[in-house]
């Protein structure tokens, strides 16, 4: 095993425990560069994705998970070393930094944030009004609450600027709206559509809401709806295109829309994701991919495999293609850490590290891909122009 090269990093007063160890336990003992994305001088392996990615101007992400961050040695040097972006996986929710009305705890998010500073990584907040997770004491199912519309809406007007104002000039993209629609593309009659429904209002317009209280809070960071089953083209993408026209028709100060790409190899890939994110793109907006897993029914048989593997490439190159497309993240990238067989029984393997977090054949495809999103080698010698 090759010792990792030192880490050059700018902010050198930062606790020990962020500090990713300096021997290099997984496949990529490389020769490496400054991943030249970063504002401190970061080296990471040649061959990872974020080295590769950093060619095209493109973040390779993740979503971490903090206790794996904070336990598992591998953990984070895979997360340090192959990422460029970071994504909390739960830590930045309502539930999570609000668990008690008018009691903040950003420690779990703070720490992440500082891992990411010291890494040379962005960060993606997720998510600010979502009707999961929400806290048990403003409404425990997402749709109904004890408290009156008015007060729904100030505490949604609450939580998005004392969040945002918190992670001010910390924060890359922010999804602030997150599964507002129905996959038939009808809104999603959630306790903040209720409410507003209540007050006379569009349901909707506590989008414009949100994306304009998030915007006076930190006018840098940018700010993306965020959805699942909106990766091609079909009736919740339309939904979601329809919207993001609209909102920009009212100077709503939105920057970007997200593809989840949660995808499952028993269904076929999604309609023109390529043609889908440009529409998004020719809009103005930047897009990106952000929650990428390919979930399989188990056990694996090698067409599911291989499969996984070209909806891991065909997303990345649909991003790839649209110049738009500023982030691929991947939503995990250890099998013993999804979030896949807790909710689909009998399914999983949906990530591109295996559960002893050794890379699978999803990462290399990854990584092949990457490279020749730079430019296949030209041929010489011999083989050179030759008919
Ligand atoms: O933290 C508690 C722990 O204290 C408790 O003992 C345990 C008992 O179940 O639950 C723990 O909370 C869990 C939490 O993850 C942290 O591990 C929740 O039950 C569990 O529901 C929650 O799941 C998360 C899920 O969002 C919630 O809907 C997943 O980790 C997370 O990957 C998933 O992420 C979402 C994105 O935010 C939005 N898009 C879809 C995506 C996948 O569902």
């Amino acid at each position: 095993m090759a010792l990792r090269p030192s880490i050059l990093i700018s902010a050198l007063s930062l606790m020990a425990v962020l500090a990713v160890p300096t021997a290099a336990p997984a496949a990529t003992a490389n020769p490496t560069h400054d991943s030249g994305q970063s504002s401190g001088a970061v080296a990471v392996p040649d061959d990872s994705l974020r080295a590769l990615a950093s060619r095209v101007g493109l973040r390779i992400g993740t979503a971490v998970n903090t206790d794996a961050l904070a336990a598992n040695a591998t953990y984070r040097q895979i997360t340090a070393d192959q990422f460029s972006s970071v994504t909390p996986e739960n830590v930045m929710k309502w539930q999570v930094v609000e668990p008690t009305q008018g009691t903040y705890d950003w420690s779990a998010a703070d720490q992440l944030v500082n891992f990411a500073k010291a890494n040379g990584q962005l960060v993606r907040g997720h998510t600010l009004v979502w009707h999961s997770q929400l806290p048990s004491w403003f409404s425990t199912d997402g749709v109904t609450t004890s408290f009156t519309p008015q007060q729904v809406r100030d505490l949604l007007y609450k939580h998005v600027v004392d969040e945002v104002s918190h992670f001010r000039g910390q924060i890359w993209q922010w999804d602030v709206v997150n599964e507002a629609f129905n996959d038939d593309g009808t809104p999603r009659e959630s306790v903040f559509y209720m409410a507003y429904q209540a007050l006379g209002l569009n349901g909707l317009d506590y989008i414009a809401d949100a994306f304009r209280w998030a915007h006076q809070a930190d006018p840098k960071a940018l700010l993306f709806y965020n959805d699942y089953n909106i990766e091609g083209l079909g009736p919740k993408s339309d939904a979601v295109y329809a919207l993001a026209k609209q909102l920009l028709a009212q100077g709503v100060p939105i920057d970007g829309i997200g593809a989840q790409g949660h995808l499952d190899t028993q269904y076929g890939f999604p309609n023109q994701m390529q043609q889908n994110l440009q529409r998004f793109a020719d809009l103005g907006l930047k897009v990106a991919l952000t929650e990428v897993d390919v979930r399989t029914t188990l056990p694996v048989t090698t067409p599911e495999k291989l499969a996984q593997n070209a909806d891991y490439i065909q997303m990345l190159e649909a991003c790839l293609l649209v110049r738009a497309c500023i982030s691929y993240t991947v939503w995990g990238f250890g099998d013993a850490f999804s979030w896949v067989p807790s909710v689909f029984a009998g399914e999983g393997s949906a990530d591109i590290y295996d559960e002893n977090l050794q890379p699978k054949a999803s990462y290399f495809a990854l990584q092949q891909t990457l490279m020749l999103a730079s430019g296949a080698p030209h041929r010489d010698g011999m083989g050179a122009g030759r008919r």
